[in-house]
């Protein structure tokens, strides 16, 4: 079954072509760049911006796929969790290639399309067997989510823990803006890392006296280091201090360590307590965060003591937003079209599919 798939839940405009979990196409054009000067993703900027370059990204997915609207089987659409102006555009496009060709079509939820990515393949050679996948533990690490989720079987999720403010990616957005990065931060703040030492200075390790494993949190570590910064550069909280670059490696070493050490123990806590059980096959990780080289090494290990295949995207169009995930989870998911209009649903969670 061919499939064309939408995404417009953020600042990708987002098509792809799939068949299976074999990605045929995915394009993506990325509004960044344009949000940059906000400090974050604009909702309004983000409509326009998908209502004026969603029929290029869809025909060019399309090309590149070899396929024509007739031979498109199904539509699938993200239909949430993101932003309701945004995901309206890729939601009405759906609607009007589902009417125009007479083919049915599905609502995705974008977090399944993340935690799913891992299973997408690039041709038929690489393609493996899903039942040694599941029961699997999934991850989404990415600038609007961080879920730690139970995964039966596809289409059959448990959220395990998830943040009780910040997403990951968003700490280290802002961590990033403090240092005077520039936005989105993450990869910059890890090229910056890289050249630090993660002990330099002291900062908390988030909800360390407490012993929850269902729950994440990045407030606290994201107010520490608003003070740090301020410290090291000898001004006031609030104020832009000078620093020198080996000051920013090693900041950016430090918040990236203990935010990184933060999740490894939510997530360790979480394989041991099921693999008392003997419970989850694999580890299945996406979303933007997991772009980062000490991110997955640190992940690696932790599949690797506890004796669990790490699954991650095959390529990184696969991690940041984009379609082909919603492709491939409308296939291994087994969603049964709907008749009826898809409606947006800006909060919606994986629980509830
Ligand atoms: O999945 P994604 O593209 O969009 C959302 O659904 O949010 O994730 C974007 C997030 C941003 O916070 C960005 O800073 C982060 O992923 N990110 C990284 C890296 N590359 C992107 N974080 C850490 N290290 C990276 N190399
Ligand atoms: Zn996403």
């Amino acid at each position: 079954m061919i499939i064309l798939a939408i995404d417009t839940s953020c600042d990708e405009t987002a098509a792809a072509v799939t068949q299976g979990n074999i990605v045929l196409s995915n394009v993506i054009w990325s509004q960044a760049s344009l949000h940059a000067k906000f400090g974050g993703v604009m909702p309004s900027l983000a409509q326009r911006m998908h209502q004026e370059r969603i029929d290029w990204v869809i025909k060019r997915a399309l090309q590149q796929a070899k396929c024509k609207g007739k031979n498109v089987d199904r539509i699938a659409v993200t239909a949430g969790p993101g932003l309701a102006i945004a995901l309206g555009v890729g939601i009405t496009k759906a609607m009007e290639l589902k009417s125009v060709w007479d083919k049915p079509s599905v609502a995705i939820n974008h977090i399944e399309g993340h935690l799913l990515s891992p299973l997408a393949v690039r041709n038929t050679r690489s393609d493996f067997n899903l039942a040694d996948v599941f029961p699997a533990l999934g991850l989404v690490v990415s600038g609007g989510h961080t879920e730690l989720v139970e995964i039966g079987r596809p289409g059959s999720y448990a959220i395990l823990a998830k943040t009780q403010d910040d997403a990951l990616g968003e700490a280290l957005d802002k961590a990033a803006r403090l240092l005077g990065l520039g936005y989105p931060g993450g990869a910059i703040l890890e090229k910056m890392a890289k050249l630090g030492n993660p002990k330099e200075y002291p900062l908390p390790l988030p909800m360390a006296r407490q012993e929850r494993i269902d729950a994440f949190s990045y407030s606290g570590l994201k107010s520490a280091f608003m003070r740090l910064v301020s410290d090291v550069g000898n001004v006031a909280v609030g104020e832009r201090p000078e620093l020198t670059l080996q000051q920013i490696y090693d900041l950016a070493a430090c918040f990236q360590n203990r935010a990184f050490q933060h999740l490894e123990r939510v997530v360790a806590g979480q394989i041991k307590l099921a693999n008392q059980e003997g419970k989850f096959k694999s580890l299945l990780v996406g979303g933007g965060v997991i772009a980062n080289t000490d991110l997955k090494k640190r992940l690696r290990k932790i599949a690797k003591v506890n004796g669990l295949k790490l699954m991650l995207p095959y390529s990184k169009k696969l991690v940041g937003d984009n379609a082909a995930m919603i492709g491939v989870a409308a296939a291994i998911s087994k969603h049964t079209p709907e008749n009826t209009l898809i409606d947006r649903k800006p909060r919606w969670s994986v629980e509830d599919i």
